[in-house]
């Protein structure tokens, strides 16, 4: 496993990879309609067309075979916004999103980029409850439109990176084997 940046022939494999979350996870807050229709033909564009600049940080974890089993999306102006994180089913609860996120923050504090911050869906348990072990402060829940379903997401914010990166810890067994990720 190598948790490495994106690059432009990423693109398809992320979309795919993002549509199958979605439908996976949000299926009880958004409509089959939405997920099982026109979200595919979304995510192909959004990933197509998405800007991705020197500064944003957009990794993938890839298995040795050349798969994508996960990737984290954070946009950098003043602060870093984590838009997406999202691990393959088949690939969760064995540190693969633990491994993009820590390479997430170490890439934002290398720039100086900090506070960090992202949506959850409240609904969303397991990626809350991670993001509050992580040292995550729970924020303001508000509606947010996906595409077209007003959905309460809540803000989790690390106002110094350094928290979430420390809280990561050192990679260890499973993590050491995800390879890729310099001290
Ligand atoms: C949320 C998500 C990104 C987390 O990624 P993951 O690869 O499953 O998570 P990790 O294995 O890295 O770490 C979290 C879990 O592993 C455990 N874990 C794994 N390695 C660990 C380690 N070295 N030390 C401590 N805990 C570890 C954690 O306790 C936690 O347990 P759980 O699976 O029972 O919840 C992933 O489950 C996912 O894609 N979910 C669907 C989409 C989603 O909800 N995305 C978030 C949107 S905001």
């Amino acid at each position: 496993m190598n948790v490495r940046s994106a690059e432009d022939r990423d693109r398809a494999a992320i979309a795919a990879l993002h549509t199958l979350s979605w439908q996976q996870t949000y299926r009880k807050e958004l409509p089959d309609e939405l997920l099982d229709g026109r979200l595919r033909g979304i995510m192909d564009a959004r990933w197509q067309d998405q800007p991705i600049s020197d500064r944003d940080v957009v990794l993938v974890a890839e298995t040795d075979d050349g798969e994508i089993v996960g990737f984290a999306s954070t946009w950098v102006a003043d602060d870093g916004y984590i838009d997406n994180l999202h691990v393959s089913s088949g690939w969760q609860s064995q540190g693969v999103g633990r491994a993009l996120l820590r390479e997430t923050a170490r890439r934002l504090l290398d720039q100086g980029v900090s506070p960090a911050w992202l949506h959850v869906i409240t609904s969303n348990h397991r990626a809350r409850s991670l993001y509050l072990d992580l040292g995550g402060e729970a924020g303001l829940v508000e509606n947010k439109n996906l595409y077209g379903t007003m959905v309460p997401n809540q803000q989790i914010i690390w106002t110094d990176v350094a928290t979430l990166f420390d809280r990561l810890g050192a990679p260890t067994p499973p993590l050491a084997e995800i390879r890729g990720i310099q001290e």
